[in-house]
Parts: structure tokens; sequence; C-alpha cells
């Protein structure tokens, strides 16, 4: 086991009917809060009403920033900085999804800085302070309510690139899973893919493969999202399975799945990002596409050591290629896409998406070579 070092500041507020109790926590923080909100699932699911009403009780005053696009982009961000300026917030509230809280954590290091926000994204600048953050996580997926990145995506260079520092982490998360309850399937499994790809880029990519207790964790957490989701696309009301998936989507990438590893990186979600910066598709759905064939890749470069180790482990199936198999039925019988052109992405545009990709695989310190990327991507065909 590697050295590491583990700090995870988020206080989680987990279960049945906790959206009220975010009011409290943010009046704790400042009086004018920066509500930030996607395309309106939360007013059909009842997550605004119970929220505003929350933050009214408890004396928060807020200003909407509604109209967060999944795959969160540049300029709306900038918006948002704009208003929590003219508007004198002293705090963000966000709630939705990754992409809802992946802005609202641009927009609070924004608020705090005298540059523009893209020099976060770019390498250019560091993040020194943000605005204290506050979410309702209605998508279990990013991990984002727990963690201490943000993605955002500049339309204009066509760069779905990241922002990570300490002042982005939430200082309270609310997780209520019966708000995930009114989320499309493609949404559930767009979730699973994403958390199942959290788990595996460290375990995958470890400098150290003997980490007994990071490893059982990665198994249980895989075990519990392809459980649970598929008890969810059977009965989406399913109250034990939605739990079970919240709080893994969230264990996964909230740094405690990594401990240990050391000089891990994360390829699958570098080529992902130029997808969706490429054909702005969901984050899940391009991983389902990207993960099977960089394990074929990672076969032939790293042996079957892993892959059997965590096949036998998760899917209960003996040997490499059967393990690769297991994660690619997973994803179908999800309802995820496993190929470029299911995705509407021809393979023609693989040496443009390989150079996309570059910027992320330099910015990220991989020694990922463009010839390897589209050695990956043409097993995706
Ligand atoms: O916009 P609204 O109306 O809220 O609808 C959203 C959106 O259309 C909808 N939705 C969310 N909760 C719902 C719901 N619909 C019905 N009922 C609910 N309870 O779902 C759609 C997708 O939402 P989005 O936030 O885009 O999905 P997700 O949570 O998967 O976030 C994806 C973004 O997060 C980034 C991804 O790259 C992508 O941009 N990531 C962030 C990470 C992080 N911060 O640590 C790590 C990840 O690897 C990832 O890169
Ligand atoms: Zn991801």
């Amino acid at each position: 086991m590697q050295n590491f070092n583990f700090v995870n500041p988020t206080r989680i507020i987990f279960g049945k009917g906790t959206i009220s109790r975010l009011g409290p926590e943010a009046a704790k923080a400042g009086k004018k809060a920066l509500l930030v909100y996607g395309g309106g699932s939360i007013k059909q699911n009842g997550v605004y009403n119970e929220l505003t009403a929350s933050l009214k009780k408890s004396g928060v005053a807020w200003v909407e920033h509604a109209g967060v696009k999944p795959n969160p982009v540049l300029s709306h961000t900038r918006e948002g900085i704009a208003k929590a300026r003219e508007n004198a917030c002293d705090l963000i509230v966000a709630a939705g999804g990754g992409s809802v809280i992946d802005e609202a954590k641009a927009i609070a290091a924004g608020a705090r800085y005298d540059g523009d926000v893209w020099d976060f994204f770019s390498g250019k600048a560091g993040i020194k302070d943000a605005l204290p953050l506050f979410t309702a996580l209605t998508l279990p997926a990013t991990g984002s309510e727990m963690n201490a990145g943000c993605v955002v995506t500049n339309a204009e260079l066509a760069q779905k690139y990241s922002a990570h520092a300490a002042p982005l982490f939430p200082r309270v998360s609310v997780l209520d899973p019966e708000t995930t309850m009114s989320l499309p399937p493609a949404q559930v499994a767009n979730g699973a893919v994403d958390a199942i790809a959290h788990l595996i880029e460290s375990y995958f990519t470890t400098a150290d493969r003997d980490v007994e207790v990071t490893d059982e964790l990665v198994h249980a957490l895989a075990r519990s999202v392809i459980t649970s989701t598929g008890r969810i696309l059977k009965d989406p009301k399913d109250y034990g399975a939605r739990a079970s998936m919240m709080w893994s989507a969230t264990l996964a990438l909230n740094g405690l799945a990594g401990c240990g590893y050391g000089g891990t990186s994360f390829p699958n979600h570098a080529i992902e990002h130029s997808l969706s910066a490429l054909y702005d598709i969901a984050h899940g759905a391009g991983l389902a596409i990207v993960m099977p064939a960089w394990f074929k890749v990672h076969l032939e470069k790293a042996g079957p050591e892993r892959l059997e180790k965590f096949g036998a482990a998760v899917f209960g199936v003996k040997g490499a290629p059967a393990a690769i198999e297991a994660f690619e039925k997973f994803f179908k019988a999800a309802g995820a896409p496993v190929r470029l052109a299911e995705a509407g992405i021809p393979a023609a545009d693989i040496p443009r998406i390989a150079e996309n990709a570059m910027g992320l695989i330099a910015l990220w310190g991989m020694k990922l070579k463009k010839t390897e990327v589209e050695q990956i991507l043409k097993k995706a065909i």
C-alpha cells in the first residue's frame, strides 16, 4: 500500500425528507444565496418547493440562476458569477445532478477571483478561495456532492476540462434518495456507468497491486451499484435500491476508493470528455463506449491480473475476457450505448477525438499518446 493523505470535510445529511435540512445549514454561512439549478426537474419533483421553503424559513434570501445544461458550459457559468457579484451573494445553493453542482462550484470559485474563471480549467491559475457551497443532490453519479472537482465545457474551444481544489468541497450536501425516483431510465444508466467508471479508473491504473482494503471496498461498491441498478430499473420506487445507489455513487468518488493505490490516472475519463466536448453526449454514455475498448487494450498491455480479480469478485466470472464481456453486458442491460455508432459518432472522427483528448491528457499529466488513444477508440467501433 502506498502512502496517502485522506481528508473529506463535506457533511452529508442522508435520507428521506432531508431537503428541508439544507436551509438551516445554509443560514450558518450567509444571508443571500445564489440558487443554482438546471432545466426544471427540481420543479417537477418537489425539490424546489421544499428547498426554497426551507431557505425562507431559515432567513436566507436567494437569487436564481436556472438553466444549467447537462455538460455545463462556460458562458452560463460566467453569467452565474456576474449574478453572484451583482447581488452580493455570500453563499451558493445548488440543487440537481453533477452538472448543476459542478457549475455551482465554478461560480463559487469564480466569484472570489479577479480573473476569468476558465483560468482554473486551463491550468493558468489555481483556486485559492470560493463562496461556501451547499448542495441537494438529485442524481447519483458523479460524486461531485462530496468531492473537490468540477467539470465545465468551453464550447468555443470544444474543451471539456476540470478544476480541483479544496475550497470546492461542498460544506453540506443533502442526499434524499426519494428525489431520484423521478429520474428517467437513461439517467439511471448514465449514473450507474459513471459510478462504475470512478471505481475502475484507480483500481486498474494503480501503482500498487497490494492494497487489499481498497480493492475490497471497490468490489463491494461496484456490486452495490450493479445490484441496485437492476432493482431500480425493475421497480423505480424501490427505496432501498435508490438509497444504496445514491450512497455508493458518492463513495465511489469521494477519495476513499483510491486510498493507497498511488500514481493512478483517469484515461477513460480523459477520452470520454473529448466525446462529450465534441458531440455533447452524456458523460455516462460516453464512458460506456470507452470502457470496454480501454479494457481490451489494458489486457494487452498490463496483463489479465486485475481484470481476473475484479471479474471474479464483482461478476463471479473466470478470466479477463469474461470480465470485459460482463462489464459490457451490464452497460447494455442498463440501456447505455457501448459502441461509437450507437451514439451516432462516425469511426472516421477517431483522429479528431484523439486530438481533442490530448489537451486533457496533458493537463492531467498522463502518459497516453495520441496513437494509443486512437488504438483504444478503434476497439469501440
Ligand atoms: O437539468 P435538470 O432539469 O435538473 O435535469 C437533469 C439533466 O437533464 C436530469 N435530472 C437530474 N436529477 C433528476 C433529473 N431528472 C429527473 N429527476 C431527477 N431527480 O438529468 C439530466 C442529467 O443531469 P446531469 O447533472 O448532467 O447528470 P450527472 O449527474 O451525470 O452529471 C454529469 C456531469 O458531471 C461531470 C460530467 O462530466 C458531466 O458534465 N462529472 C463531474 C465529476 C465531479 N465533479 O467530480 C466527475 C465525473 O467524472 C464527471 O466528469
Ligand atoms: Zn465520471
